[in-house]
């Protein structure tokens, strides 16, 4: 039976509950359409289980920014050395990118399966990612023979203009022959350019001041009132047999999916290389410490107000397992539930501050910036009147679609969520949306910082799982939202997407509904 509904979730490309991926066996015959195969014959120890290591040294990792001396000479030399292993010693830095790469475009598949495995766009990119740095971290330790060796983190939520923390970090942009340096990078991304958010790759218009403002709410909407739930801040449900990412958590698409971008170099050859591309980001030396900030503000989302902020609990999740090279250039396997707890894992984080967790007012006043579009009840009630519900033949296209959706009766388990789903986006280019509610004036100047604004879809292209794309799931709770606009006591929503991006395409998007999101208690 159970074979039987994998084989048809495979034609369908379905999620099918109850079967975690087991630890994938690195190819023999790779067929990597970018490259990414690690040397072969794999030489070191069999496949090792991975334990806990209690008597390392607890390390902290620190924010860039903020490294002493001594710690920016040992990093550079850990890069240096990661470079200058051979080819064939898979613990390089190029072979770690490739790494990365074969997880997501086409280069693993399990015997029998259809679909090459991926690793984003579903529950599994936090924690995928969390090993791959902690090896990484290990591998960086081991070469330069000290175990208290930490990673530092690229702090770039932080917006305050004290401290310079929200740019590309000097060491890693102003040296050519630093090990740090990377060719392909964005011009707009050198200092003294303030990281944004919400770009799509290239150069902006907005001040430093309008770009600290927008960052600052753009965290607090994705990460605070958009993410309440394990479902909506780590991603849709990814099972043995399930084909492709379905959807990716708010925070994975933006700011994770953004900072790629506007790293990336939108004249290179591949556009967007290195870190606006999957299959090439980890060949930039900054992908860990943006990696490393990513891993961070996960332990941070934990610890926010409110009951469903913990890691998904379904079993899929928890015995999902991954393999990796380990210092020692052994192939080791991770099960997800090992990962969860980064004390156990023996590092931590420095602190930094996280005004955007209060939408960058005093605490208890997140609600009290003014509207961009305000409108009297008369007004608001006949805007629903008047506005049709989305229909399966409207498309995203360069003009905002703006469409009603009715709420449920009030559940008092779990949240209040917009879920869009069956999206067709063409997996070779980037897609981006904003989304608004009542808010249908908006075009594609209307600034993030408006409190209307309530989450964004971005999607990172990889070439790889092109032909493998299925349609995605995009979701977000609302309810803080229509609480800060003054509109919780309506009976439906007004939601308008605005595309943006150099490829806007026509976007096919099936249906709209409010759901009540129990995660981590159910799967919705
Ligand atoms: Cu696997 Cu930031 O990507």
């Amino acid at each position: 039976m159970r074979a039987a509904v994998l084989i048809l979730s495979q034609i369908l490309g379905d999620f099918t509950s109850g079967v975690p991926i087991p630890a994938p066996e690195f190819p023999e015959k790779c067929t990597s359409e970018e490259n990414c195969c690690m040397p072969y014959p794999y030489t070191g120890k069999p496949v090792r289980q991975f334990t806990i290591d209690p008597n390392l040294p607890l390390r902290i990792r620190r924010p860039v920014h903020k490294l002493n001396d001594d710690e920016i000479a040992k990093l550079e030399k850990g890069y240096q050395l990661l470079r200058s292993l051979s080819e064939s010693d898979p613990r390089s830095l190029s072979n770690q990118a490739k790494l990365h790469c074969l997880y997501c475009d086409n280069g693993i598949y399990y015997p029998g399966m259809i679909w090459p495995l991926e690793i984003h766009n579903h529950w599994l990119f936090l924690p995928w990612h969390r090993m791959f740095l902690y090896f990484h971290e290990r591998i960086l330790a081991e070469l330069l023979d000290d175990d208290s060796f930490a990673l530092p983190y690229w702090n770039w939520d932080n917006q305050s203009e004290e401290e310079v923390a929200n740019t590309l970090p000097d060491i890693y942009a102003s040296n050519r022959s630093s090990s740090l340096w990377n060719h392909n990078r964005n011009k707009c991304a050198q200092q003294p350019n303030i990281v944004n958010l919400n770009t799509v790759g290239g150069c902006t218009e907005k001040t430093p001041t309008e770009l600290r403002i927008e960052n600052t709410r753009l965290m607090y909407t994705q990460i605070v009132s958009g993410a309440p739930t394990p479902r909506l801040f780590f991603g849709q449900a990814y099972s043995y047999g399930d084909g492709g990412g379905h959807g990716p958590g708010t925070f994975e698409d933006n700011p994770h999916g953004t900072v790629h971008l506007w790293v990336g170099d939108p004249d290179a050859p591949n556009k967007f290389d290195d870190m606006g591309n999957f299959g090439r980001a980890a060949r930039d030396p900054i992908f860990y410490p943006h990696h490393a900030n990513i891993d961070r503000i996960w332990t941070i989302w934990k610890t926010m107000p409110g009951k469903q902020r913990m890691e998904p609990n379904h079993t899929d999740f928890l015995d999902a397992s991954f393999t990796y090279y380990d210092e020692n250039a052994d192939r080791v396997t991770v099960k997800v539930s090992q990962i969860i707890n980064t004390t156990l894992l023996r590092y931590e984080y420095e602190e930094s501050p996280t005004a955007w967790i209060t939408n960058g007012q005093k605490a208890g006043y997140e609600n009290s910036i003014p509207v961009c579009n305000p409108m009297n009840p008369s007004q608001t009630n006949a805007m629903i009147i008047a506005t049709p519900e989305l229909t399966i033949q409207d498309k995203l296209g360069a003009e905002p679609l703006t469409f009603r959706v009715p709420r449920p009766e009030r559940s008092d388990v779990g949240v209040e969520v917009l879920e869009i789903e069956g999206i067709k986006v063409d997996g070779r280019f980037q897609s981006h949306w904003e989304a608004y509610l009542f808010f249908p004036s908006v075009d594609i100047n209307t600034p993030v910082s408006c409190p209307e604004f309530f989450g964004t879809f971005n999607f990172v292209p990889h070439v790889g799982q092109a032909q493998f794309n299925r349609d995605r799931v995009w979701r977000v709770a609302v309810k803080d939202k229509l609480v800060a606009l003054g509109k919780d006591n309506y009976t439906d929503i007004i939601v308008t997407l605005v595309q943006f991006g150099p490829n806007v395409q026509p976007l096919g998007i099936g249906k709209a509904r409010i759901v009540y999101d129990a995660s981590p208690a159910t799967l919705e």
